[in-house]
């Protein structure tokens, strides 16, 4: 696994809010302000490749979320089926 740490030193959420923070909808924010759509989005592209995104947050201190991604992932966001196909031959390619 790759384990990629982002970390604020901002508001922080409470329990309350940390329990609700990757629903969908689910915002803090003033209306107009959030969508309540980016740690939902992100759960989603994460959990698609058998990743586990986390957060760890105290008021007042900040945030840290933990994403944690297989290095070789069964499926690519993008690239569908075929990238790691497409990803192995062109690092053939780059060796020489
Ligand atoms: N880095 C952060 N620091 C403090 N609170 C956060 C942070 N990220 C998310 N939150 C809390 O989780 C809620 C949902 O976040 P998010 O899905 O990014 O939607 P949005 O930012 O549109 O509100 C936010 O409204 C906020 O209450
Ligand atoms: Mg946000």
């Amino acid at each position: 696994m790759i384990e990629i740490r982002v970390g604020d030193t901002g508001v922080g959420m409470s329990p309350q809010v940390c329990r609700r923070a990757f629903e969908s909808f689910f915002t803090t924010k003033e209306i107009g302000k959030g969508t309540g759509l980016g740690l939902f989005i992100s759960y989603n592209l994460v959990t698609e490749i058998d990743g586990t995104i986390e957060l760890e947050s105290e008021l007042g201190k900040g945030t840290t979320i933990i994403i944690r991604i297989p290095i070789r992932p069964k499926k690519d966001l993008i690239g569908g089926d075929d990238a790691e196909r497409d990803l192995l031959s062109a690092a053939k390619e780059d060796d020489g």
